[in-house]
């Protein structure tokens, strides 16, 4: 397109004020995974069902998919051990179970976040602690310095919206803390900090593999740690609380003592593995192409004056899932936002790319009615009620805990960047922003 046409746009009248819309055609959806399914996939999951053998562990012909992809992952990030599991959530219980969360402690976690990251820790009766972000909408050190206490175990630092934040100082206190560190890495899969993959800076790292993810299948999630003794908790817990042997049978009386556990009954499905074994093998691929679509845009939308975008440490360790910019409030957030959608930077459907992060509901904090209203799955109160938890009781969950969460979360954007954008699409959105800018941060 030339210059002259491109400017014609930039300065037309406005979509929302009744001007010609700078696209007609939806974004394609966010999901990243899902625009790459194709025939390893079909390949991959016709395998297991023509040898009848669904279950990993043994039947008739197994295919080893689960295998399969825990040995991608360890070959991915350099670790001793990965193991499938049923979903992110579960690899969160799981992991916090495996290092001994319970009664009496609390886990740090930050207030941007994935409901799921809470619920791990009540469900094993400790006690949630909130952690405000820093601009680069991760877990702030500094916060996390303030709020570590002695009844302090675990930290869940969580690298979201793709990206890791300042990681290496949050590593650095909690460690000389003593506490064990769990990275959630369900929205950064395939992400690197300075080199070093994600998910290998803590004892554990979890990912998931629900379909807003990098890759997908569907549901599922992987836990990878190096550590010999916190794997075979892991395994334990995520079955029905034992080993097994090596052709798959559960050694409730043979197995190391230590390992006699409650399982949780969240293995992974030999075709969850066959899925997610053919889209990891595409993850690099998926990642480059997010990443480079959101640097093209980004090269563009850092030049607008009245833009600040979030504070990434490592560019190159994005995974290029979200864009994040913020404004000096959040009517002009609200302004800009509503007037990008009306350019046609919406989608088909669920999809939403081009939402205010106040839109962003159970990611922040003071969304989450259960962790507020300090909710029970039982009727006594617990974990809130015990008594080992009562250095809690003043703990507060409502908006107003977490200055800078709140302050983000009124006036910051989030478009989602597909793993399909044509040269046409970046284009378009890159233009929404400029003709967007040139009316409403004038
Ligand atoms: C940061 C984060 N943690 C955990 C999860 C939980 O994963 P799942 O949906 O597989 O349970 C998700 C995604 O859903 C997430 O975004």
């Amino acid at each position: 397109m030339s210059n002259c046409n491109s400017r014609e746009k930039i300065d037309g009248q406005l979509a929302i004020e009744g001007g010609k819309p700078i696209r007609s055609k939806p974004i394609p959806e966010e999901s990243p995974g899902i625009h790459y399914m194709g025939d390893k996939e079909i390949e991959y999951v016709t395998r297991v069902v023509k040898a009848r053998s669904p279950f990993r562990f043994y039947g008739p012909d197994v295919q080893h998919m689960c295998d399969r992809l825990e040995a991608k992952f360890r070959e991915i990030y350099g670790v001793d051990h990965a193991l499938g599991v049923s979903s992110g959530t579960q690899a969160i219980y799981i992991s916090l179970a495996a290092m001994g969360v319970g009664p009496g402690d609390e886990v740090l976690v930050p207030g941007y976040l994935w409901p799921s990251c809470l619920n791990g820790v009540v469900r094993l009766g400790a006690i949630p602690r909130l952690v405000d972000i820093d601009e680069t909408f991760t877990m702030s050190a500094q916060d996390l310095q303030k709020k570590i206490t002695p009844n302090s175990k675990a930290v869940v630092l969580i690298h979201m919206s793709g990206v890791p934040g300042n990681l290496e100082s949050v590593v650095e206190i909690a460690r000389k803390s003593n506490l064990h560190i769990l990275e959630d890495c369900a929205q950064c899969n395939g992400s690197t900090f300075h080199g070093k993959p994600v998910g290998t800076f803590g004892d554990i790292g979890i990912f998931s593999f629900q379909i807003n993810k990098s890759v997908t299948a569907g549901e599922g999630g992987m836990i990878i740690c190096s550590d010999d003794h916190l794997f075979n908790r892991c395994f334990g817990i995520h079955d029905l609380g034992y080993a097994r042997n090596n052709t798959g049978i559960l050694m409730d009386t043979s197995c190391d003592e230590r390992y006699h556990l409650w399982g949780c009954g969240a293995r992974m499905s030999e075709l969850t593995g066959a899925l997610a074994l053919a889209q990891v093998e595409k993850l690099k691929q998926i990642n480059s192409a997010m990443r480079s679509a959101k640097y093209r845009i980004r090269k563009d939308v850092e030049q607008i004056p009245g833009i600040v975008l979030r504070k990434i440490p490592d560019p190159a360790g994005d995974t290029g899932a979200f864009l994040i910019t913020i404004y000096k409030d959040g009517k002009t957030c609200r302004q800009f936002t509503e007037a990008l959608k009306a350019e046609g930077m919406t989608g088909r459907g669920y999809a939403k790319p081009c939402i205010t992060m106040e839109e962003w509901g159970l990611h922040w904090y003071f969304n989450n009615k259960s962790l507020v209203n300090k909710k029970s799955l039982h009727a006594n109160g617990w974990p809130w009620s015990l008594s080992e938890n009562q250095f809690a009781s003043a703990y507060k969950y409502a908006r107003g805990t977490l200055p800078v969460c709140d302050d983000l979360a009124s006036r910051a954007g989030l478009f989602k960047i597909p793993s399909c954008l044509t040269d046409d699409d970046i284009e378009d959105i890159i233009l929404s922003f400029k003709k967007v800018a040139n009316h409403v941060l004038r």
